[in-house]
């Protein structure tokens, strides 16, 4: 069914700022595949972020650096097949968008061009000001990303809470303006005082999707696997986790282990 005719209303950047505009909070969830994106739009999420996250959840780095704009693609190609109604966004990795506006502009027309997703999101304020600009001329909407950056972990040094000191939270402040003035449609705001983020999201128009970032914030965004448990050691305070699956699913595997071995698997009823 192409979108025109489909009766399942598309969730878009107008759709987005108009929940922030009447006050109905916006859910947000990562997806790197086909049956998991599937399962989570058919829910009713209302964002799918094909998250460079997968670096860590689907190939097990230990950071997000190392994955490439041919995987984040791949991953992305695998979603939108998925959905029927949330909007698409994909992060444009590591290395694809910081060395000049072109080299941005270029990453994020392969992955429009080559997925079918519906907008971008890539880290950073005022230094990749340039980058965001050239983007969105080309008509490709844009998601920021503030406050814990985890592709700048290097540089932090560490994972914990951002922009607790004065000066960082005013250039945080300055950023999410900037961003907002040049035409982002929404912004994360990940891992950040919750008062900050009052003040922000009270502040902007457009939209703010919060990780770690307290209750204020306009949306919630969770890495998928963080909130169905599938992610074994990974319990920091901002998470909450609606399945425990990494034991759900051990239990399945061992009772599936165990009949076949006893010859329980496959019965009479099983086979052809
Ligand atoms: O890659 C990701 O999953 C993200 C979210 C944590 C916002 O950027």
């Amino acid at each position: 069914m192409s979108a025109i005719t489909s009766e399942i209303k598309r969730v878009t950047t107008h759709s987005i700022q108009a929940m922030k505009n009447k006050g109905e909070k916006i859910a947000m969830l990562t997806a790197y595949d086909f049956s998991m994106a599937r399962i989570l739009d058919e829910a009713g999420v209302d964002i799918l972020l094909v998250g460079d996250s997968a670096s860590n959840v689907m190939a097990g780095h230990e950071t997000t650096l190392p994955i490439t704009l041919d995987q984040m693609i791949y991953h992305a190609q695998s979603v939108v097949r998925a959905v029927q109604r949330a909007m698409v966004v994909v992060d444009l990795p590591f290395g694809s968008y910081q060395a000049n506006s072109e080299i941005a502009l270029s990453s994020a027309i392969r992955i429009m061009k080559e997925s079918g997703a519906h907008a971008v999101k890539l880290e950073g304020g005022s230094e990749v000001e340039d980058s965001i600009k050239r983007i969105l001329m080309a008509g490709i909407p844009v998601m920021g990303h503030l406050g814990l950056t985890p592709q700048s972990i290097y540089k932090f040094g560490t994972y914990t809470v951002r922009a607790k000191e004065e000066i960082e939270a005013d250039k945080l402040c300055e950023d999410a303006l900037l961003l907002q003035n040049l035409g982002c449609f929404a912004m994360v705001l990940e891992k950040i005082p919750a008062k900050l983020t009052e003040k922000v999201s009270k502040s902007l128009e457009i939209p703010t999707i919060g990780i770690g970032a307290g209750m204020h914030a306009d949306g919630q965004v969770l890495v998928t696997h963080d909130m169905l448990g599938i992610t074994k050691d990974f319990k920091p305070r901002f998470l909450r986790r609606y399945l425990e699956l990494f034991d759900s699913i051990g239990e399945a595997t061992r009772s599936y282990i165990s009949d076949v071995k006893q010859r329980q698997f496959p019965n009479e009823k099983e086979q052809y």
